[in-house]
């Protein structure tokens, strides 16, 4: 793209323009892992014995017995009779293979600094460090809470869990001192792993004092293990149940610890996310259905090999770092990157130059990420050599047509093909996208449902619609990456995902992600967005209730209504609005309090675009809260019908306080 003029890109702005299809380039096509379209029917006819292929990807201590045990459905059993370990097959069987001294992780610091670790060194600190959480008194099964930032750290300690067989459990570095507290009291999760801070633009940021506080709120005794990031840059000190991160690997350092192989029903993480009540959920994942899944979708749509280097620039604090940063590409071998900080630090080509440096060959990211880059220019990019990359990734909310074009020619070159990849914490992996040698692309259609993946379309009644309708996004066969169950509360997990299209004599049995979705005549499916009350603010899952009750948690306010606004970057951004007390005054003073109260109920993620204070909130003349209608506001778009209102009048005002709002 570097020499083109500006003239020459405006004429391909206007011809993409036009264009919505695209062809993957025949050079991917060539040396692609998967290039049989036969593969959609061979799953057909085999399943659900086509899982095996996801299964083979992985070395197993022990023959699985049955792919498939459906007796207890919705609680599928995925490679029964299977045992394996996960740190096993993502470190010591490519040691052995003759990988010792391939990179395993290339990690970069905010500020410059980088780590790179081997598959032979980073498997030396994960056992070093699987001895010293033994040390420490961690026990198979026993819950480890990892409250870590983007540093080498959090997947040497995901490791090191999984080779002892204990559960971990992430907490996204962003989330609050409650957050933390809420997450650790739900798994009753008796060790945390955290470090006293990280770089954020520039600045040291003190993560221990909000991992402290967060203690603070947790109900049983916690043993913890910091990570010294910051060295001399934040002093911190240890307490009596702290022990710092170093000495422990220092002290165990070449101490072998063998991995314990687990079943492969057994435990792998825990992974809590938002929901439609205040409580997040546990999402339980397991250790031979999840991994293989992960495998086999990293394999096939990412299409890495051992030899790439490969980048997915999003948080292993949530979903999509646990399956593409971490598991699933150090279970191929690969070289996976890491970066600690922000996309504009010190400049807006931070990535690109990551890029070039590494020479990367696959890049996945979110759509807000690429609609920064968007709104940002094109001279960023163009000041680097990308051709290094052959595949471009998108995940975690929809992405309009504008910014997938923007994407494939200004980081694509147009000689990469675009996977952009629906999946959610709770199916493990992804779910509904192309093939990238495969699939002609749709600008803004993640595409057809993977290989032996029944991804639907349907009516309220669960009946398919017809192509070129919308409905609702089910998934009507189980899946070897899918969550078993939400984290003690069996109920949840039936009432969540399972009751809404399951037939009531449960011979059937239909997962309901909660997405609306449009399918085209050809099968291709575009995401349309939850159908809950979930929020998808840059790509992260928020729930609207929980933003609800940090909100009424604050003095003065009496009411509380969030919804999620259209946003240019973020996709949807947080809107409150919010009634006062008698005699409270919505004014700056609250506002920033109510601000205050997000951000330590959750974090700054959850940080509301507006707070609008109302006398009252539209509600229907049973009482309930009409927030479609604040959600048009907050848009602004055009207010539908407002006849079934008991209080039609006040959502001119509302209306216009956004108006004032925004001025
Ligand atoms: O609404 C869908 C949206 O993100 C939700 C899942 O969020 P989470 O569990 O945090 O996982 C995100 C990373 C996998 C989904 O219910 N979503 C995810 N991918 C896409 C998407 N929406 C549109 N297009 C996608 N490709």
């Amino acid at each position: 793209m570097t020499e083109q003029s500006g003239d020459a890109d405006g004429e391909l702005e206007a011809r993409l323009a036009e264009q919505d299809s695209f062809d993957p380039p025949e050079s991917f096509v060539e040396q692609a892992n998967v290039t049989d379209e036969g593969i959609y029917e061979a799953f057909e006819e085999e399943w659900p014995e086509c899982w095996e292929r996801a299964a083979a990807l992985l070395s197993w201590d022990e023959e699985y017995e049955t792919v498939l045990e459906d007796e207890d459905a919705p609680f599928y059993r995925w490679f029964t009779g299977g045992k394996l370990n996960a740190s096993a097959n993502c470190l010591d069987r490519h040691v052995e293979n003759g990988a010792r001294n391939r990179a395993a992780i290339k990690w970069e610091g905010e500020l410059g600094e980088t780590r790179t670790y081997t598959y032979g060194d980073l498997l030396n600190e994960v056992e070093a460090f699987a001895a010293s959480l033994r040390a420490l008194g961690v026990e198979e099964d026993d819950i480890v809470t990892l409250y870590l930032p983007m540093i080498p750290e959090l997947p040497i300690a995901m490791l090191a869990c999984a080779r002892i067989g204990a559960p971990h459990s992430v907490v996204f570095a962003g989330f609050s001192a409650d957050a933390l507290a809420t997450r650790m009291n739900a798994a009753e999760s008796e060790y945390l792993v955290t470090c006293d801070g990280y770089y954020r633009r520039g600045d040291a940021l003190n993560h221990k004092q909000k991992a402290d506080k967060g203690l603070r709120g947790v109900d049983h005794d916690v043993t913890t293990v910091v990570v010294d990031r910051l060295g001399d840059e934040l002093r911190h000190f240890l307490g009596a149940s702290a022990h710092d991160y170093a000495d422990l690997v220092a002290e165990h350092e070449g101490e072998s610890v063998a991995p314990v192989a687990r079943d492969a029903e057994d435990m792998l993480f825990l992974m809590y996310t938002s929901g439609t009540t205040g409580q997040p959920k546990g999402v339980k994942h397991t250790t031979g259905g999840y991994l293989s899944y992960a495998a086999w979708t990293t394999h096939a749509v990412l299409d890495v090999e051992p030899e790439d280097t490969y980048w997915c620039a999003a948080d292993i604090g949530w979903i999509t770092g646990h399956s593409y940063i971490v598991y699933g590409p150090l279970a191929l071998g690969t070289t996976t990157m890491m970066y600690e900080g922000t996309p504009d630090y010190p400049d807006r080509d931070r990535l690109w130059k990551l890029v070039e440096k590494n020479g990367v060959d696959i890049f996945y990211t979110a759509p807000t990420a690429v609609r920064a880059f968007m709104k940002w220019g094109t001279e960023y990019p163009e000041r680097h050599d990308l051709s290094s990359l052959r595949l471009l990734g998108t995940v975690g909310e929809p992405i309009n047509p504008r910014a997938w074009k923007w994407y494939y020619t200004h980081i694509g070159d147009e000689s990469c093909p675009i996977v952009d990849t629906w999946w959610q914490t709770e199916t493990g992996g992804m779910m509904v996208t192309t093939l990238p040698a495969l699939g002609t692309m749709k600008p803004g259609s993640a595409g057809p449902p993977l290989p032996g993946i029944d991804a639907r379309v349907v009516d309220v009644s669960g009946e398919e619609v017809e192509g070129g309708n919308a409905g609702y996004l089910t998934v009507n066969r189980p899946w070897p990456g899918m969550l078993r169950t939400l984290y003690q509360n069996d109920e949840r997990f039936l009432e969540e995902y399972w009751r809404e299209y399951s037939d009531e004599d449960g011979d059937e049995w239909v997962y309901f992600p909660e997405d609306g979705a449009k399918i085209d005549d050809d099968g291709y499916i575009t995401i349309l967005g939850r159908v809950d009350d979930v929020l998808n603010v840059s790509g992260h899952r928020l729930g609207t209730m929980e933003i609800e009750s940090a909100i009424v948690g604050t003095a003065g306010v009496a009411e509380a209504a969030v919804v999620g606004g259209d946003h240019e970057v973020k996709g949807e951004a947080v809107y409150a609005y919010v009634i006062v007390e008698d005699g409270q005054e919505g004014d700056e003073t609250m506002r920033e309090r109510i601000v205050e109260s997000v951000e330590d109920a959750i974090g700054p993620i959850a940080r509301p675009e507006e707070v609008v204070f109302t006398p009252e909130l539209p509600k229907t003349r049973s009482g309930k809260i009409m927030r479609r209608l604040l959600e048009d506001i907050a848009s602004g778009e055009e207010l539908g019908d407002t006849s079934t209102l008991r209080n039609p009048e006040v959502v001119e005002d509302i209306a216009a306080s956004v108006e004032q709002t925004d001025e």
